[in-house]
């Protein structure tokens, strides 16, 4: 067979059999979605989100791009997860980054591969940030795959600085952030623990904004109060600058 041929037969004999099994599943799911997952994951072929987290159609809204990053100026990933948490009201998002991910191999070497280099500069900014602790790491293997790690962790941190998470965060129903790897040698997906509320408390008094119309009739209307179960971000001290402060 050539071509999408194969495709299209595959998907014959999909709807057949999920048909026999269940026939009102096409019709429950032409009535809406409710997921309560939102994956952001690596393109890669061999990543594929449905099959290594055992859901299926209705279950969780995807999005992908080169390397699972989070980017303030993409508005394909902002659109998604502002869909995802303001309207689906997903409850738990996760990052998932891959072990033997190509993004962080090709930002690890100073190659030049074209456009996509200013993509994969979001991954050297990990690198800058966490220069150090990789430089301890002398086998690349290793010192690969702490990168792919790392950058879950600050793409995680990156969600927590829109304003959409930061809005959610204060709602009475905030999701949860969650970064993931997945390792395509053996098929395990490995939970990072990463701290979601402490993450978002961290950056808190920086990243959060009030909305303009809670600004105009805030004399009349006390903000909203900060979630209980979160304690309270102590003001920093401030001290000045210097050149060189890890800062993105
Ligand atoms: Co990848």
């Amino acid at each position: 067979m050539a071509g999408i041929s194969e495709i299209l037969e595959n998907n014959k004999q999909w709807v057949a059999s999920k048909n026999a099994e269940d026939p009102k599943f096409f019709h429950r799911l032409a009535n809406g979605q409710k997921p309560k997952y939102l994956f952001i994951g690596c393109s890669d072929s061999r990543v594929p989100a449905s099959g290594i987290t055992g859901t299926g159609p209705g279950e969780m809204f995807v999005h992908r791009n080169i390397a699972n990053l989070v980017v303030h100026t993409d508005m394909n990933l902002l659109s998604v997860l502002q869909y995802a948490v303001e309207v689906l009201g997903v409850q738990d998002i996760m990052v998932v980054g891959h072990y033997g991910c190509g993004g962080v191999a090709a930002a690890a070497n100073n190659k030049q591969y074209g456009l996509i280099d200013n993509w994969l500069v979001n991954i050297r900014d990990v690198v800058r940030l966490h220069e150090t602790e990789l430089l301890r790491l002398k086998d690349e293997e290793q010192r690969l795959r702490r990168l792919v790690e790392l950058n879950v962790v600050e793409q995680v941190r990156n969600l927590a600085k829109t304003n959409i998470i930061q809005n959610a965060m204060r709602s009475d129903n905030p999701p949860r952030l969650h970064g993931l790897v997945y390792d395509i040698a053996d098929g395990v997906l490995k939970d990072l623990n990463v701290d979601g509320d402490q993450v978002f408390t961290q950056m808190e008094h920086i990243y959060a904004t009030e909305a303009p119309e809670a600004e105009a009739t805030s004399a009349a209307t006390p903000a909203p109060a900060p979630r209980a179960d979160l304690k309270p971000t102590p003001k920093p001290t401030p001290k000045p600058a210097a050149v060189g402060d890890n800062g993105q």
